[in-house]
């Protein structure tokens, strides 16, 4: 069927999408179905972890069949089984780790584990082919925000992350106590597009140290007393405003420390991960910058940046390849560390 590829089916449950892929090769998607559970925490305004684990037991056998269907392939021409083991949710990790575990052993397949941020870095290779170590990677999700000197494929050093808050937690919480619905950061992407960015002055933490480190906790808090301030004053608050400038102090600090990373270590390549690299704003910024920096920059299509199995295919591919595999007596690690 296709013909001398190595097929991947991947699988990743690692917080509220279900999801699984056929990978050929590495690069190739030849299916990718995301199921994501959003519907089912939107009234909790975040991810219910217990809900996420039944979610994704109801699901994941059916997903499995689907994306083989898709592929148009049986098992049987399946040369791996790759699942995310950490970091995640621990219930949500280990229906997928289960799954696989279950598919390999039945099935007589090697079982490889991958790192749930190492896909959200190969999510990049999947559409741009070219793309090869060294580069510095921005790594911008819901759980996580750090900056990554990728040397090669599998050696990462963390040059520097967030003390507090993730970005796409920050974007989550503002929208949160705006009233406008969750998750936040696609709601104030486009709710920023009809504001003015310069309308608040919202503090740029930690934007002149000369570390690599993040604190993003502070702007929340400090949106919420400017909204707490306009309300005891009976002034109205423009939310469009709010989310462009609460967005542009978000991306400032983002954009300037990433690009001063690649100056630094002489790196012409960035790449950014991740869902908040979904961010229109976040990425039409990075452009401008880097082409007058003389930067090549990449991320991954709007699809590829949120949680999916592709990306844990692609680096199970590779995992898989270089021997690595997870033993079928192992659980999943909830605060997995890039590199391992
Ligand atoms: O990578 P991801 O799907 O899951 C984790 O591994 O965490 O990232 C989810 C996060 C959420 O916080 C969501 O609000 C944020 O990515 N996000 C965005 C956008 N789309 C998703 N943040 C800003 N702008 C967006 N367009
Ligand atoms: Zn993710």
């Amino acid at each position: 069927m296709h013909g001398q590829s190595e097929l991947i089916l991947a699988i990743e449950t690692s917080c509220d999408e279900t999801s699984v892929a056929i990978i050929a090769d590495g690069k190739e998607i030849i299916s990718n179905i995301v199921s994501s559970q959003v519907d089912f925490h939107r009234k909790f305004g975040g991810v219910v972890p217990e809900i996420a684990s039944r979610k994704h037991l109801e699901l994941i056998n059916p997903i499995v069949e689907e994306a083989l269907d898709q592929a148009q392939i049986g098992l049987n021409e399946v040369a791996a089984i790759a699942v995310t083991f950490g970091p995640g949710l621990v219930g949500a990790l280990l229906i997928g780790v289960s799954t696989a575990k279950a598919l390999a052993y039945a099935n007589n397949l090697p079982l490889v584990g991958v790192n749930h941020l190492e896909g959200h870095i190969f999510a990049n290779f999947l559409e741009h082919k070219e793309l090869g170590p060294p580069f510095i990677c921005l790594i911008v999700s819901g759980g996580h925000t750090a900056i990554v000197l990728v040397k090669e494929w599998g050696d990462y050093r963390v040059l520097g992350e967030t003390l507090d808050d993730a970005a796409g937690e920050a974007f989550d919480k503002v929208a949160g106590f705006l009233k406008l619905g969750y998750p936040g950061g696609p709601i104030i992407d486009d709710l920023a597009k009809k504001g003015n960015p310069g309308a608040v002055d919202f503090p740029r933490a930690m934007i002149h140290k000369k570390n690599f480190d993040f604190s993003l906790s502070g702007l929340k808090t400090a949106v919420l007393n400017y909204v707490t301030k306009l309300k005891n004053e009976k002034k109205p608050v423009n939310n469009a405003d709010l989310c462009a400038s609460f967005q542009a102090a978000v991306i400032d600090v983002l954009v300037l420390k990433s690009v001063r990373a690649a100056k630094e270590n002489e790196i012409d390549k960035l790449v950014l991960a991740g869902g908040v690299a979904a961010n229109s704003e976040l990425r039409s910024k990075f452009g401008k910058v880097c082409s007058k920096e003389n930067l090549k920059l990449f991320y991954p299509s709007v699809a590829l940046c949120t949680d999916n199995a592709a990306m844990i295919g692609s680096v199970g591919y590779y995992r898989f390849k270089t021997g690595q595999r997870l033993p079928l007596d192992a659980y999943p690690d909830p605060n997995l560390k890039l590199g391992q």
